[in-house]
């Protein structure tokens, strides 16, 4: 893990930002591929964060996601993150990057010594088995996360117990859709 500061450029960030960009096993981070993520950042969550409950679908308890995008073109999402618990989320396994940007409160990867405060980057290259943490201070913490590929979900022995991609977000999407009558739009205007 490095970290590097901020420089000013082409995006305007509200506050300024620590990056906490893992080193790949090969090669260095893919600066396009985080450029990207850079500008998906500002464009999909500086609008606010939404405030109406029926747009946070549940995951488990006192977890949601806000979806942002569903990539079915390379496969991946985009969607902010909510956890009102603190404690240690499932353990998995991406096989593909991850970008993350804190919006609100701070968490970490049990795998990691750092912490992602406010305002933080998280790069995590292709391959990183990890587990998110948040921490018994933090009352809330807020997201953004930019998920390529899929999340294989694992069990203490390593075994693969579940997984998420794109179409099972989407599904799952749906289903919260219809229950809140948000109507057929709702998710076809964040499918790419
Ligand atoms: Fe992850």
């Amino acid at each position: 893990m490095f970290r590097v500061g901020f420089s000013s450029g082409p995006v305007r960030w509200p506050r300024s930002v620590t990056w906490l960009l893992q080193t790949p096993r090969k090669g260095s981070v893919s600066k396009r591929f985080i450029a990207l993520s850079v500008h998906q950042v500002v464009e999909s969550v500086l609008d606010g964060i939404p405030e109406d409950e029926r747009l946070w679908v549940s995951r488990a308890l006192n977890i949601w996601f806000h979806p942002l995008m569903f990539d079915t073109v390379n496969g991946g999402w985009i969607n902010l993150l909510k956890v009102k618990r603190s404690g240690m989320l499932n353990r998995h396994f991406h096989p593909a990057p991850v970008c993350a940007y804190v919006i609100k409160g701070s968490w970490r990867y049990l795998e990691h010594d750092w912490i992602a405060t406010e305002g933080s980057f998280v790069y995590a290259p292709p391959g990183e088995t990890h587990a998110l943490v948040v921490g018994n201070n933090v009352e809330e913490m807020i997201t953004w996360f930019h998920v390529c590929g899929c999340r294989i979900y694992m069990d203490d022995q390593g075994k693969q117990v579940d997984y998420e991609d794109v179409h099972t977000k989407i599904r799952k999407t749906e289903d919260h859709a219809r229950y809140h009558g948000l109507g057929p739009d709702f998710v076809k205007q964040m499918i790419r």
